[in-house]
């Protein structure tokens, strides 16, 4: 059975290369039986690496899912459910999450609800997993088009961090997750933000002491906050607009990274800081001009600024149909809850067209 834990309960192993503590925590654990969530690319990428590692794991059962968003869906929560049921799973059996966030957030909320929890271990193999997803206990799929609307709080026992699984995703893929990075320095450390503009430009960047900076800032805030009422919001920074725009591409039947829409929130809340809050002109600049070196911008279009705005009233922070964002006050310090109205999340989009075409035109 799952107990509460709270994230200072959660073991948080990161391991470059030795799988023995997962062996262990199995061991110890005993579980009834074994399932391993996956989905088409983790079951040939990192699949093979976890059985040839962990002996324990050699009778255990894979369930499959499709990669990408779409599978954070009730139907796949449906599938997972009556393979798990049909394999025997009872409360003392154990689920792992091998992926990406998607697997993790989809496979911890089957975890928290079947049978009314069971224990769960999450394994993520993306960057953006390791440095966010798989850590801070916010599980759940999307539902009617819209990012994560039904989900849980509930923590796995183990998290299991190896820079193994790094290896084989594409360099696109590593650099969109920066998004998450900067968004650590932008709201908490302006120390971190200085480090970064060297070392996520270095070709041969060593991401081991980034991704542990990463989940100490995440530890502490939600530590402050786990039920996200407050203090954790502040991780929210860029997320009220990249998650608005997530579903309208989901809505639309397009494909975007989670990494690039928050690349385009980041650029588009710092706007709003500069304009509301005491953001200053130049720290506004500095954001956007080190974003846009990290990212391939998107075209942003004006057509969908309806529909993303209608996706912003839809957040889950939002009270009594008011947007609730947060905001930068300079870099390094954030505040949450500022009310932001639908004239200013437009003027942003413009902000961020005119920019990203400078950027285009430039780069051309
Ligand atoms: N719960 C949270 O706190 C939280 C925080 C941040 C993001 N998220 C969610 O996480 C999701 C995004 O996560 P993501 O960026 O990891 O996306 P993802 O899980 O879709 O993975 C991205 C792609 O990489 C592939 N992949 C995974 N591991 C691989 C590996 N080792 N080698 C090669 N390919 C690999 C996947 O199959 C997929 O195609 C979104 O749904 C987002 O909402 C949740």
């Amino acid at each position: 059975m799952n107990k509460k834990l709270s994230l200072y309960d959660v073991q948080i192993v990161i391991n470059n290369n030795s799988f023995s503590h997962l062996a262990d925590y199995i061991d110890a654990a005993c579980p009834s039986s074994i399932f391993v969530i996956v989905d088409s690319n983790t079951k040939t990428k990192c699949l093979p690496i976890l059985l040839e590692s962990v002996s324990e794991l050699k009778n255990s059962c894979v369930i499959e899912i499709c990669p990408g968003e779409t599978s954070k869906s009730l139907q796949e929560v449906k599938n997972i459910c009556e393979i798990l049921l049909v394999n025997g799973l009872d409360r003392s059996s154990l689920i792992i999450n091998l992926g990406g966030g998607v697997v993790c957030d989809l496979g911890g909320f089957v975890a928290s609800i079947i049978k009314r929890g069971v224990n769960f271990i999450n394994i993520p193999t993306t960057l953006m997993s390791q440095i966010d997803a798989s850590i801070g206990g916010k599980v759940g799929v999307n539902f009617l088009n819209q990012k994560n609307q039904l989900g849980l709080f509930s923590n796995p026992q183990l998290i299991f961090i190896s820079s193994v699984f790094l290896k084989t995703l594409s360099n696109k893929e590593i650099s969109t997750s920066y998004s998450e990075i900067v968004k650590y320095a932008l709201i908490f450390d302006k120390i971190f933000w200085h480090k970064l503009q060297k070392l996520l430009l270095n070709n041969k960047i060593n991401l081991s002491p980034i991704i542990k900076k990463c989940i100490n800032i995440k530890k502490t805030i939600v530590a402050q906050d786990f039920h996200d009422v407050n203090e954790r919001r502040k991780l929210n920074f860029g997320h009220s607009i990249a998650h608005a725009i997530e579903s309208c591409f989901i809505d639309n039947k397009l494909i975007i990274s989670h990494g690039l829409a928050v690349f385009v929130g980041l650029i588009c809340e710092s706007y709003i800081s500069y304009e509301k809050n005491n953001l200053s002109k130049v720290s506004l600049m500095e954001i956007v001009n080190f974003i846009f070196k990290l990212m391939s911008p998107i075209f942003l279009e004006k057509k969908y600024d309806e529909k993303i705005l209608y996706y912003i009233k839809s957040d889950k922070k939002n009270k009594n149909g008011i947007s609730r964002f947060t905001l930068l006050n300079s870099i390094g310090e954030s505040v949450v809850n500022c009310h932001v109205s639908d004239v200013e999340v437009l003027n942003s989009f413009k902000f961020y067209r005119k920019n990203a075409k400078l950027y285009f035109t430039k780069n051309q």
